[in-house]
């Protein structure tokens, strides 16, 4: 049996997808072994948990550091290998039209936020980061510098929406608000947008008309425990590939796009 993928998680609030990853470790059902916990909230319950499981926590403070640069923004405490102008012109986050100004801002704190991290977890290399009720967006900064191996992607999150419908901050309250008769949840590897990244798993639950947004949370919620587990085990086992697809429409116009094959195991 090949040896147990290391596992880091990023968590900002209750962090019960992390318990739920961390006990599918613990059972053996997934061949890995969280090695930190990290949060950018001091708050975050879920910290605790993890830390009362022995799995080393750390906090980068994104609050904190935000204000510090709003306040003084001094380029200095930018980090030493950090470049603008290459990450303006990967990310997609912010879309084209948004003042420059807070386009510069937003990832100037985000960088030295994300630098933070980087700091913290240098010290427990890892196979696979998962974001876990993680409510930041990472940065082409971060990404880059733990997607090392182009095709490789190695950083999970689980979104609660049937992607690409209602990426952001409140996927169960969007999708109740606009009227769905089915929600779910999803998991991918991250990419320079928001949610936006190859998916590797989804889940969907009926919504009926006795539904309230506290009820599907359940009903969803109850479906991430599952997924996210079932998606890190094939990652485990070495079965996700992503393949980069090219698509021609009926005009002829082709465009291209990252997906997850998942590869089957030969018995
Ligand atoms: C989960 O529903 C997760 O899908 C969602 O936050 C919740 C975290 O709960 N994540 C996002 O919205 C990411 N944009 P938890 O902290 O108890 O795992």
């Amino acid at each position: 049996m090949s040896s147990k993928i290391r596992i880091g998680g990023l968590i900002s609030g209750t962090g019960t997808n992390m318990d739920a990853i961390i006990q599918a470790c613990e059972q053996g059902k997934i061949n890995g072994e969280v090695i930190f916990v990290g949060s950018d909230n001091p708050e975050a319950k879920g910290l605790e948990k993890a830390a009362q499981k022995g799995i080393p926590t750390f906090v980068a403070n994104y609050s904190e550091i935000i204000k510090r640069f709003k306040n003084n923004p001094d380029k200095s405490t930018l980090p030493h290998d950090f470049d603008l102008e290459d990450i303006k012109i990967k990310q997609s986050l912010l879309n084209r039209q948004t003042d420059a100004e807070k386009v510069s801002t937003f990832i100037e704190t985000r960088a030295i936020a994300e630098a933070a991290l980087l700091d913290k977890i240098k010290a427990c290399p890892f196979d696979l980061l998962v974001l876990a009720g993680f409510m930041r967006n990472l940065t082409p900064y971060f990404i880059d510098r733990v997607n090392t191996t182009p095709g490789r992607p190695r950083i999970m999150n689980i979104h609660p929406a049937l992607l690409p419908a209602f990426p952001g901050v409140d996927g169960y309250g969007d999708t109740f608000r606009y009227g769905c008769k089915i929600g779910g949840c999803t998991v991918h590897f991250i990419d320079y947008g928001e949610d936006s990244g190859p998916i590797i798993g989804q889940r969907t639950f009926p919504i009926e008309p006795e539904d309230t947004i506290d009820s599907i949370k359940q009903k969803g919620l109850a479906l991430e425990y599952q997924l996210y587990p079932e998606c890190i085990r094939l990652f485990a086992e070495g079965r996700l590939a992503v393949v980069k697809m090219t698509y021609t429409d009926d005009h002829g116009r082709s465009s291209q796009r990252s997906v997850v094959n998942i590869t089957q195991i030969d018995i």
